[in-house]
């Protein structure tokens, strides 16, 4: 094991153990919201922040709201600054769900938009899309004949789908769908990754793929670095418009980009109680309007928003147009950023194209590797 060209000669042995110890380094973040989020991500550990290869999927669905923001593109952001970043958008992911090709292309470039206006930076990280890089597919069936098929059906989000359908319809769930973790696997095995930044809803998947690269390596010897998760568990969990988590899938999303008037109207729609505006309110930090003025406002204005509310004299209708205001600043440089680039969405998808000769210099790598390890070659 020793003598693997996969051991770096400043590393400790990384198939067994994910990350090796790398000398202590504080990064110098710009944002305190970066800072905020890696140490959140990193369970207050800003250590070992050193070389690290990180990687992760961005599903193409649709318009990002205020929850992918805060909960996965500015941390990830941040982390592009720390080691070797790879992020792509997982069209091939999108097809388990999504069968219309126009809306996927669209999907695809609106995620880009959003990554790059949000700060994503094409020369501090790769940054390109899935299908452009076609070893994920190869890699992928040499993954699945070493899955167990009993790994992958007691995955949720296979389970979950199964256990909607009428009367058990297997016959309703994509093949796709049920290998889809396989697939996950490969996109990350394939970048030799060593820490994947995900939300709680991927830590079974991110076990599943480490479950196949450890089954891979003892068959064909050490192939994979096995990566650490880390699980964004404390990271921001943003309110929608209702006081659930943020999602699409509740409908309580506030969108980063979009009109002013339909903003305004979805700001103005957050849920509140039914006490009068003279009344003091004790649970002020409570309050969703509250929750996503500290993530937009300056703290100072998030807190006298706060107060106010607290002694009381403040209607909700006044908090809602305040938070709008903040809501509409924070994002101005956003909204500026990504109507210039959609002015010039040719260029967008060179910088993909581009991302993705790198990528595959990497998984070309990998791939060959894997090859030679099952006798391939
Ligand atoms: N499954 C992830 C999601 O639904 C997206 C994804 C695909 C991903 N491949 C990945 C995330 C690899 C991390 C690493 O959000």
């Amino acid at each position: 094991m020793g003598s693997s060209p996969l051991v770096a000669a400043n590393q400790s042995n990384i198939f067994a153990q994910g990350v090796g110890e790398q000398p202590a380094e504080i990064p110098a973040f710009e944002d305190h919201l970066f800072r905020h989020f890696a140490f959140c991500l990193f369970g207050g550990s800003l250590r070992n922040l050193g070389a690290m290869r990180v990687l992760t999927g961005i599903q193409p669905s649709g318009a990002l709201h205020l929850g992918n923001y805060f909960g996965a593109m500015l941390p990830a952001i941040g982390l592009q600054e720390q080691g070797e970043a790879y992020y792509f958008i997982a069209d091939y992911h999108s097809m388990t769900s999504l069968t219309d090709a126009a809306k996927r292309r669209q999907y695809t470039l609106d995620v880009a938009l959003d990554w790059l206006a949000a700060g994503l930076n094409p020369d501090r990280c790769v940054f390109w899309k899935q299908s452009d890089t076609p070893e994920h597919t190869e890699l992928a069936w040499l993954l699945s004949t070493v899955t167990p098929m009993g790994l992958l059906e007691r995955c949720h989000s296979y389970k979950d789908k199964v256990a909607k359908l009428a009367d058990g319809d297997v016959g309703a769930v994509n093949h796709g769908l049920f290998a889809y973790p396989v697939l996950m696997a490969a996109d990350i095995l394939l970048y030799d990754t060593q820490v994947v930044p995900v939300g709680k809803d991927q830590k079974q998947h991110l076990e599943v793929t480490r479950d196949i690269a450890i089954k891979f390596n003892h068959i064909y010897g050490d192939t994979f670095v096995i990566p650490e998760p880390r699980i964004q568990e404390t990271v921001a969990v943003v309110p929608g418009t209702d006081g659930q988590k943020m999602s699409k899938s509740y409908g309580n999303t506030l969108e980063l980009s979009g009109d002013e008037k339909s903003l305004r109207k979805r700001v103005m729609s957050i849920q509140m109680d039914s006490r009068s505006p003279a009344d003091p309110k004790p649970d002020a930090d409570k309050n969703i309007a509250i929750q996503l003025l500290r993530l937009v406002a300056p703290p100072e204005v998030a807190a006298d928003w706060e107060n106010r509310l607290r002694a009381g004299g403040v209607g909700y209708g006044d908090l809602k147009k305040g938070l709008f205001e903040e809501y509409w600043k924070h994002f101005a440089a956003f909204r500026e950023r990504r109507a210039e680039l959609a002015s010039r969405p040719d260029d967008v998808r060179e910088i993909l194209r581009a991302g993705a000769v790198k990528a595959r210099a990497k998984a070309q790598k990998t791939l060959t590797r894997a090859k030679q390890a099952c006798g391939l070659d």
